[in-house]
């Protein structure tokens, strides 16, 4: 616990986590609650997924902008290389898909032609509208954004078997 308890990651780094981590959950919970409502009661749900995941994909580039000047504090000492290496893959994991899920899902609203609400305005499609094509990225991005929750909660399990098993103070370096 010692030698990493003063190795915080920066308040930047932990603001964009913290916000970010609850925009995703809510993000999940909206569309999975949605899909439990008939479809004429849905359209306050979608407005509210696709501004939180529009602003999410804005955060996530100011935060691997971030990510790539800052770097992070070094693991705990007793990690070993395997543990390392699936620490970091894992995380770049989550980079990818805090990109790839905003950004399917903006671009199927945007194929379908639709403009996208963000509360103080709207984001008219910069695309000629092609059906089909916003079908397919609405496969993907259903694929992985029900992927993204099981990374998520996996990411979750690990911090807290980290806590509260191994007790590394791992967490820690992500609160102020
Ligand atoms: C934090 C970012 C996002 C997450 C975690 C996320 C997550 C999801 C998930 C898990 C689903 C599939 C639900 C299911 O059928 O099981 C979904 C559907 C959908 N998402 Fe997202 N999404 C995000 C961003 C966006 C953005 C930026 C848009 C558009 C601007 C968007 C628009 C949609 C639409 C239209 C659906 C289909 C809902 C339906 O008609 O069934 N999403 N999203």
């Amino acid at each position: 616990m010692q030698d990493i308890e003063n190795q915080k990651y920066s308040g930047m780094a932990m603001a964009l986590h913290w916000l970010m981590a609850l925009m995703i959950i809510v993000n999940i919970a909206i569309v999975k609650y949605m899909h439990t409502l008939p479809r004429d009661a849905r359209g306050a749900y979608y407005y509210q997924h696709e501004a939180i995941g529009t602003t999410v994909l804005v955060l996530i580039l100011w935060r691997l902008y971030w990510r790539l000047t800052h770097r992070p504090p070094a693991l705990p000492a007793s990690t070993t290389g395997v543990a390392a290496l699936a620490a970091h893959a894992g995380h770049w994991t989550l980079y990818g898909m805090m990109v790839l899920v905003p950004m399917t899902g903006f671009l199927q609203v945007s194929l379908a032609g639709r403009p996208i609400g963000m509360w103080l305005f709207s984001i008219t499609s910069p695309f000629t509208p092609d059906a089909a094509l916003a079908k397919s990225f609405n496969g993907f991005h259903d694929i992985l954004g029900n992927l993204l929750m099981f990374l998520v909660a996996g990411h979750i399990l690990f911090a807290l078997m980290h806590h509260f098993y191994k007790r590394d103070g791992l967490l820690s370096r992500m609160v102020p």
